[in-house]
């Protein structure tokens, strides 16, 4: 960046901002005890790695015990560190499996656990079950709507029935790829356009 300075002169701060690479989380939205989304995790996130355009890790909400909503003093370590996690990520890829036509309860208390530290953010989503998982994420939208977290259209679907053996061994088939490259070209470009708006 100094070397940039010295030669282009000194940058305010927006093109700074957009100068940084972003840093997008990749959700696992399930904790069930033998659930696939680690797999679905882990080749969307080679896939965003192999594009080199921002900095992707993959957050698992088992890993901060977060207590049902509400229910404590909101005191365990686990809920402070999940606000510092969502606060250090511009933008989210929600892995995303559908529970009784819909998200499941682990995703939404993670949700509802957190505030402002999804705000003015964008999200994309990679969902699977019978139907693809679709009718889970069209709920997501609307509950990450009132979390102002801007969400992207295109969305790869994956089926239990023939992107998986068993429903269980993770094989998804070729066509996905592109899709989920769509969507992180529309997750990229929001989250760079919304972080101007946080200041
Ligand atoms: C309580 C429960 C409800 C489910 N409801 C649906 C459903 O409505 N539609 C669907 O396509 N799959 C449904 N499934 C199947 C899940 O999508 C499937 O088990 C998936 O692997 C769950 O994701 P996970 O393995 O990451 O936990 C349900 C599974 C469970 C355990």
């Amino acid at each position: 960046m100094r070397f940039l300075e010295k030669i282009l002169g000194k940058r305010d701060s927006k093109e700074e901002i957009t100068m940084e690479k972003l840093n997008i989380g990749i959700i696992l939205g399930s904790t069930r005890q033998g659930r696939v989304s680690p797999q679905v995790g882990a080749w969307v996130k080679d896939i965003a790695d192999k594009r080199g355009d921002a900095n992707y890790e993959i957050v698992d909400i088992a890993d901060f015990n977060l207590p049902f909503v509400f229910t404590t003093d909101g005191e365990e370590p686990g809920i402070k560190a999940w606000h510092d996690k969502l606060s250090s990520l511009d933008g989210f890829v929600f892995i995303v499996q559908e529970y009784n036509h819909s998200i499941s309860g682990a995703l939404k208390n993670a949700i509802d656990t957190a505030g402002e530290q999804w705000n003015n953010k964008a999200a994309g989503f990679v969902s699977y079950g019978s139907t693809g998982g679709a009718r889970a994420v069209e709920h997501l939208r609307g509950i990450l709507g009132e979390v102002q977290v801007a969400d992207v259209r295109v969305h790869p679907t994956l089926s239990l029935f023939t992107d998986f053996e068993n429903g269980t061994v993770f094989k998804p088939a070729e066509l996905h790829l592109e899709n989920v490259n769509g969507m992180l070209d529309q997750v990229n470009k929001w989250s760079t356009a919304l972080k101007t708006v946080r200041g």
